[in-house]
């Protein structure tokens, strides 16, 4: 076979196939665009290319090419042939946007609104409550699983034993929509705020704040600074407590944890934390009560992820459609054939080395 029709019927084989082709002959293929790849596949050692004429037959019988319609008028007999080339394209330039590997209805297909039911709490949440009359808790399941929930039956039986509750979170916004949440909740005089901004109802038995704020009052409680109600102080609830890790600030939730008062249950909340178990084991060697840790990774609300091509293709990021469990998976094979293209395109000859 002479180089030139070697190179047609590559080009005119699907991507799909012509990494198949690649697969064992071509280090790293999957990174390739099909220009690219072609290029490669006419590289190969003249022993190389006899085996891959093979192999290339065996696939065209396999998948023989559905006929293209004509792009003559009909009748018209083509001047030349339409597929022969001399050298493989250059990849096609999106002028229009690219149709979707995938429509956002197909993505998205099966997730919505559940049809309404009575709220029953999940085991691991009647755990979680029930374990904070006595010890410290770490909560790390996935987002979306209900740790509000926990978060909330706790301040209430906190409150209706008359005991204080303190709500941190790292944002000031998200410490914001925290007061109107618990506002709608318990009712507006019950919850207060303190931030970097806003000083609100600073005597409410519910206080929202930042956990650097946090830090610093139990700094200054414990210097005899400030005559906080540090005494009355029954729950501690650190939210997106995977910041304990952050490089900059994880020593504020660490200083925070130190300093918590003895008769104060803590409550870490977190969907990310790589380590809850030595976490635990860590809060109970200095604390007076152990910590328990309560895990899993059963998502209620299905996560799915794309890969959006600026030529405005869409295509699944993962092979399975779900993230079910927040692990990595393997990636789709159309995403991986789009953002080879894209390297091709926009990478310097350089960079690509
Ligand atoms: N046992 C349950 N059964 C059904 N729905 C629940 C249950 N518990 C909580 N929910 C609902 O699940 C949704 C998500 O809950 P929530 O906001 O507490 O999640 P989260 O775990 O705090 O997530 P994030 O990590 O994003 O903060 C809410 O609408 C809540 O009402
Ligand atoms: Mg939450």
């Amino acid at each position: 076979m002479t180089n030139d029709t070697l190179a047609n019927q590559l080009a005119g084989l699907s991507v799909r196939l012509l990494h198949r082709l690649a697969k064992n002959r071509v280090p790293r293929h999957f990174r390739m665009g099909k220009n690219r790849l072609i290029q490669t596949l006419l590289s190969l050692s003249p022993e190389q290319q006899a085996d891959l004429e093979t192999h290339l037959s065996s696939l065209l019988q396999a998948h023989p090419r559905v006929p293209q319609p004509p792009k003559h008028g009909k009748g018209d007999k083509p001047k030349h042939e339409p597929n022969v080339v001399s050298r493989p394209a250059l990849p096609p330039q999106p002028s229009v946007p690219a149709k979707p590997a995938i429509s956002l209805q197909a993505l998205l297909e099966g997730i919505g609104v559940p049809p309404p039911q009575s709220f029953k709490p999940d085991d691991w949440q009647q755990e979680a409550i029930d374990r904070l009359t006595t010890n410290d808790v770490i909560l790390s399941v996935p987002t979306g699983s209900g740790k509000t929930y926990v978060a909330i039956e706790a301040m209430r039986r906190a409150i209706k034993a008359d005991r204080m509750v303190i709500y941190t979170s790292p944002l000031k916004a998200l410490s914001n929509t925290k007061l109107t949440e618990f506002s709608q909740t318990f009712g507006a005089d019950q919850v207060g705020i303190l931030t970097g901004d806003r000083r609100d109802n600073p005597q409410a038995p519910i206080l929202i704040m930042t956990t650097e704020i946090l830090r610093n009052l139990l700094y200054d409680a414990a210097s005899g600074e400030i005559d906080m109600r540090l005494d009355t102080l029954g729950l501690i609830i650190l939210d997106e407590s995977q910041f304990l890790a952050d490089r900059e600030r994880g020593v504020v939730w660490e200083e925070t944890i130190i300093f918590c008062p003895a008769q104060a249950r803590l409550l870490l909340l977190s969907a990310s934390i790589g380590n809850p178990d030595e976490i635990a084991a860590w809060i109970s060697s200095i604390r007076s009560e152990s910590c328990h840790l309560i895990q899993h990774r059963n998502r209620s609300v299905l996560l799915r992820a794309a890969y959006l091509d600026p030529g405005g293709k869409l295509a699944p990021f993962f092979r399975t459609r779900d993230i079910a469990r927040g692990r990595g998976f393997a990636l789709h094979p159309e995403t991986k054939r789009l953002f080879a293209n894209y390297e091709e395109q926009t990478l310097s000859p350089r960079s690509k080395r």
